[in-house]
C-alpha cells in the first residue's frame, strides 16, 4: 500500500454496496444446465429481454474500415451527434430539434456523472439527489472528485400532501437547508426521471418545481433520463426534460441519456449528455481522451439509431412488450406472497415491500432477510443499499436473463416458480 498514492488508496478503499455484492454474485450466476445452483440474479439493472434482438441488429451495424481505423473526436463524431439530435429530438424533445453542438457522447451515463463532479464542484461539495435511487451515483461523484451526495428523502407512501415518491418546494428547500447545515456548498441537484428504483414518472409541475428550485439558489440540475424509453404502463404519460423548453434554459440545466437501459446494451459503454454549458462540453470533451467510445461503436450506435422502420416497427413494440409482460408475471408472482407492490409503469423493477416478513423494522433485519436471500441463492437489492429511509424495501428486477431467454413459453412459468420459490422458502421460514 505504500507505494500507492492517497487519491490511489481511497479509490481502492471505495466500494459501493452495489459493487460489493455483484462482485460476489456475478461469478456464480444460475444456468440451467451449468449452474442450478448458481444466483438467481433479481438484482442487477440490465434488460436482457430483447438480447436477440439486439445482437442481431448491432452485428448488422458494426463495420470497421479505414475511417474508423484512426484517431476521431473521442467526444462524439459528427455523425453520431446528429444522429442522437435526430433520434431524441423525435422521441423525447417531442418534435423539438437537438442541436448535435450541444451534445457530448461518454462512455456511459455514470462517466457522465464522473465529468459533472470533476467540472462543477470542488472535493467536499456537494450535490442533492432524490432518494431512493440508484446508489451507485454515489460512487461515480466521489470515487475521482470527492463531491458528496445529500439525500432528500421522498415518503416512499402517498402523505396527505405527496403521492409516493413525489416531492415538492418544500421538501427540495429542506434538503437544501440540512444540507447547508451539514457544512456542505451545495452544486447541483440530480432528478433522475423514470427512477430507479421506484419507477416513478414526474408530473410537469415537480420538473418545474425543481428546475426553479435550482435557479432560486443558482445550482445546476441534471435530468438523468437513462429510462426514458423503458415506459411501458399503457396510460403511462412521461414527460421528458427535453420537451420542455423552459428546464434547459440555462448552462446549468444538463440531460443525461445512455445506451445501457432502453437498448439494454450496458456492454457497449455509451451514453451522452445535452447541455448549453460550454465549460462542460469542452471539458468533457477533453476528458473523454481517456475514455471515448470507440469510433467503430459510434458509427454503428448512428446506424441503429437512424434505422427508424426499424425502432418503430421491430424494436421498440418488441422491447415494450416484453417489459410489461415480464413486469405482469413478477408482480403477480410477488403479489401471491402477499408482498406490497409499489405500482410502476417504467424501468425494469419493482419496488416491494417485504416488511411483513420481517420480525422488526430496522435496518439490521432488513439486511438479515437480505442476506437469508442471499444464502437461498437469489439476489435482490436491499432498500438499505438504495439508500430508502424507509425499511422492508427491495427492489425486484424483472428483466434479467434467466427470465429473458426463457420468456414466453412454459418454461418461463417453470423458472420464475423456482425463482420464486427461493425467495418463498426464506418468507416460509419467516413466517
Ligand atoms: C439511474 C441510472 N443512472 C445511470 C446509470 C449508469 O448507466 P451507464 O451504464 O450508462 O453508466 C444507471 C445504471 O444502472 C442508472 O440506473
Amino acid at each position: 500500500m505504500d507505494s500507492v498514492s492517497e487519491r490511489g488508496r481511497n479509490t481502492l478503499n471505495l466500494m459501493s454496496f452495489m459493487n460489493v455484492q455483484a462482485a460476489q454474485v456475478l461469478p456464480d450466476i444460475y444456468n440451467e444446465q451449468k449452474n442450478p445452483k448458481g444466483f438467481i440474479n433479481l438484482g442487477i439493472a440490465e434488460n436482457c429481454t430483447c438480447e436477440e434482438v439486439i445482437c442481431t441488429k448491432v452485428q448488422e451495424c458494426l463495420t470497421f474500415n479505414p475511417a474508423t481505423q484512426y484517431y476521431y473526436p473521442f467526444g462524439g463524431k459528427l455523425n453520431f451527434r446528429n444522429a442522437l439530435a435526430d433520434f431524441l429530438s423525435e422521441r423525447l424533445a417531442k418534435g423539438m430539434e437537438l442541436d448535435p453542438k450541444k451534445i457530448v457522447v461518454t462512455s456511459g451515463v455514470g462517466a457522465a456523472f464522473d465529468m459533472m463532479a470533476h467540472m462543477f464542484a470542488e472535493r467536499e461539495d456537494c450535490f442533492l439527489v432524490l432518494a431512493p435511487f440508484y446508489s451507485a451515483i454515489e460512487y461515480d461523484v466521489f470515487l475521482r472528485s470527492g463531491v458528496k451526495l445529500h439525500h432528500i428523502h421522498r415518503p416512499v407512501h402517498d402523505t396527505n400532501k405527496l403521492r409516493a415518491f413525489s416531492f415538492d418546494e418544500e421538501l427540495l428547500e429542506q434538503g437544501y437547508q440540512e444540507a447547508i447545515d451539514l457544512g456542505h456548498k451545495v452544486k447541483a441537484i440530480i432528478v433522475i426521471n423514470p427512477g430507479n428504483p421506484t419507477g416513478m414518472i414526474h408530473t410537469r409541475l415537480e420538473l418545474l418545481t425543481a428546475s426553479k428550485f435550482a435557479q432560486r439558489h443558482d445550482i445546476h440540475i441534471i435530468y438523468d433520463e437513462i429510462y426514458a424509453l423503458s415506459v411501458f404502463g399503457d396510460d403511462a404519460e412521461f414527460i421528458s426534460a427535453l420537451s420542455m423548453p423552459e428546464l434547459l434554459t440555462n448552462d446549468k440545466s444538463h440531460f443525461m441519456w445512455g445506451f445501457s437501459k432502453d437498448f439494454g446494451i450496458s456492454g457497449i459503454r455509451c451514453g451522452m449528455v445535452y447541455t448549453n454549458s460550454a465549460e462542460y462540453l469542452k471539458g468533457a470533451n477533453k476528458l473523454s481522451y481517456f475514455g471515448g467510445v470507440p469510433s467503430v461503436i459510434q458509427d454503428a450506435l448512428a446506424r441503429m439509431i437512424s434505422d427508424k422502420a426499424w425502432l418503430d416497427d421491430v424494436y421498440f413494440p418488441t422491447n415494450l412488450q416484453r417489459l410489461r409482460e415480464n413486469h405482469d408475471v413478477m408482480e403477480k408472482g410477488l403479489t401471491s406472497l402477499g408482498i406490497i407492490c409499489h405500482p410502476v409503469k417504467a424501468g425494469f423493477f419493482i419496488y416491494a415491500n417485504f416488511s411483513k416478513y420481517m420480525k422488526e423494522q430496522t435496518t439490521a433485519e432488513e439486511l438479515k432477510l437480505f442476506n437469508e436471500f442471499k444464502a437461498a441463492k437469489v439476489y435482490l437489492i436491499p432498500g438499505t443499499g438504495l439508500k430508502s429511509k424507509e425499511v422492508g424495501w427491495f427492489r425486484v428486477t424483472f428483466t434479467n436473463k434467466q427470465e429473458a431467454v426463457a420468456r414466453g413459453d412454459f418454461t418461463q412459468i417453470r423458472i420464475l416458480g423456482s425463482r420464486l420459490d427461493r425467495i418463498e422458502a426464506v418468507l416460509k421460514q419467516r413466517s
